[in-house]
């Protein structure tokens, strides 16, 4: 926590890139989890064009679904290392229940949604929530903190 001279504490996070190598990653997280930051959100958008992003040769942040894939993998880098220490906020091409399920199981206790909005307009959040519903009992979980990271507890 964060707080102006007699101010009221600000929550503060560090945001990630997707073009982080694995080592920067967990580097970034130990150095957010030894500040106190509130969280780490991963990620903004990517200027990588490696492997299929060489379909998107229009420069600067791409994001949205093309940046599923590799937001997904940074998030596991990231719940690997830091576990329930530090809230990991999930973002990158987010846009379906099943993404945002996927992100949560994969130990995101948030997640955030941009391109997905701008496409699909303000209604995609409550669409989310309600398919996240229906996972949530098709799956037998009771509540979503029962969901964050229950990947890494499959036997
Ligand atoms: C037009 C645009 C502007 C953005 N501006 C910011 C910004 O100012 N700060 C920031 O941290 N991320 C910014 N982002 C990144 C988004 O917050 C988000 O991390 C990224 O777009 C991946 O999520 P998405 O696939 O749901 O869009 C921006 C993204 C877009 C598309």
């Amino acid at each position: 926590m964060a707080s102006l001279k007699g101010g009221k504490p600000v929550p503060l996070m560090v945001k990630v890139s997707p073009d982080m190598t694995d080592h920067e990653l967990r580097a970034a997280a130990d150095t957010a989890m030894e500040c106190g930051m509130a969280g780490i959100v991963a990620t903004n958008t990517t200027i990588s064009r490696e492997g299929s992003l060489a379909n998107y040769p229009e420069s600067g942040g791409l994001s949205g679904r093309p940046l599923k894939e590799r937001a997904l993998n940074v998030l596991r880098v990231l719940h690997r290392h830091c576990g329930s220490t530090i809230p990991l906020i999930g973002v990158g091409g987010i846009g379906t229940a099943e993404d945002a399920y996927e992100r949560i199981r994969a130990g995101a206790s948030l997640v955030q949604i941009y391109t997905a909005m701008i496409y699909n307009g303000p209604y995609t959040a409550k669409s989310i929530n309600l398919g996240l519903l229906d996972l949530m009992a098709r799956d037998g979980f009771k509540s979503v903190s029962e969901v964050v990271g229950a990947d890494s507890r499959k036997p």
